[in-house]
């Protein structure tokens, strides 16, 4: 299956799996690289927030394959030395979402990696492109974890436009609600390059994800997730205004996920208990992050066997050129 991504990258199939902070770790970006699609390791919150694994370990992991490696832009911004630790390790691509990518374009570059921006609005797309992005994610807001507005379905062939016009060497990928072929197919029929992958691998094998919370995903449909600034609001995690988290309904999302000014007038007050409600799994209190595709999740099985199942059924989708009989 190949695209101008497969090429770029030296890959067999168009697929990223998404550098999830806590979730993300070495193991599950090389276990993705092995199976043909490109790792990323998530660098999250470059190591200022709690709970983060230690990234240098995790990036040991995937020593001797191709991998990426991504972080919380804004973040960065408060330990930007991370981002030099992270390059020593040789990544061929820098995953940067949630901030302005132009003050670290230039290290990546003259480091001898790719820079790919994850978008959420036209308005990071001409900042993206002005930072000498090779690839730009187009994120849906049917996303797991952080996100803004805009759907996939439209984002998607709109930023597809307005690259071929601005930087039409510049990779196109689609984010948010792609969990299997189908998915697949629809981010290549979009004009993407490749589609990024979160959900789907967040509920696999080699995943750091507590099986407490896939456990609660793998009941969950598509109608119980939820997206809402209250949750970083009462854990005192400053997100700028313009990005929310979609997470899968629990206690706390029913009591605060609607009451999001409440929860600012609150800042932080949830922090500690968030904290050790996570040590001890209670997916009561701390949020089970995933997105839309959760409804199309039945269980855990090893990445490999994801990328099996996405690429025959994207293959089989695409050379049928349609789905004539929508139920297969
Ligand atoms: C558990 C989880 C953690 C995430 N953490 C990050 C992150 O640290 N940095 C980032 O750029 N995106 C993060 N994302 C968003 C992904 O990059 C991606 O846009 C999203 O997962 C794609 O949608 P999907 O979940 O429907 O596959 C996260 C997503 C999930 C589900």
């Amino acid at each position: 299956m190949q695209t101008r991504l497969t090429d770029r990258y030296d890959i067999r199939f168009p697929i990223v799996s998404a550098p999830m902070a806590l979730v993300a770790g070495g193991r599950l970006a090389a276990a993705v690289t092995d199976a043909g699609g490109l790792g990323l390791v998530g660098g999250g919150y470059a190591g200022t927030a709690s709970g983060e694994p230690e990234l240098a370990a995790e990036l040991e992991q995937v020593r001797g394959r191709p991998f990426g490696v991504g972080f919380i832009t804004w973040a960065l911004e408060k330990a930007p030395q991370r981002l030099d630790e992270a390059l020593a390790h040789g990544p061929a691509c820098v995953f940067l979402s949630f901030g302005d990518p132009r003050p670290f374009a230039g290290r990546i570059h003259d480091a001898g990696a790719r820079l790919i921006c994850q978008v959420q609005s036209l308005r990071h797309v001409h900042e993206a492109i002005d930072a000498g992005a090779d690839g730009i994610v187009a994120q849906g807001t049917e996303a797991g974890g952080h996100g803004a507005g805009r759907s996939t379905l439209p984002f998607v062939p709109e930023v597809a436009d307005l690259l071929r016009q601005r930087a039409p060497e510049t990779l196109l990928l689609a984010a948010g609600g792609i969990a299997d072929g189908r998915g697949l197919a629809a981010a290549l029929m979009l004009g993407a390059d490749g589609a990024v992958v979160g959900t789907r691998f967040w509920a696999c094998q080699e995943a750091l994800t507590p099986s407490a919370a896939v456990e609660r995903a793998v009941v969950s449909t598509g109608d119980q997730t939820v997206r809402t600034r209250a949750i970083d609001a009462l854990r005192g995690v400053p997100w700028p205004g313009e990005f929310s988290f979609r997470v899968v309904e629990n206690a706390l999302t029913r009591e605060w996920a609607h009451r999001e000014s409440d929860a600012a007038a609150r800042y932080g007050s949830l922090a500690q208990a968030y904290d050790e409600a996570r040590a001890r799994g209670d997916m009561d209190t701390v949020a089970t992050v995933a997105g839309e595709v959760v409804g199309l999740i039945q269980g855990r099985p090893p990445a490999a066997a994801i990328i099996d199942d996405m690429v025959n059924g994207a293959r089989e989708r695409l050379q049928r050129g349609c789905a004539l009989d929508f139920r297969t």
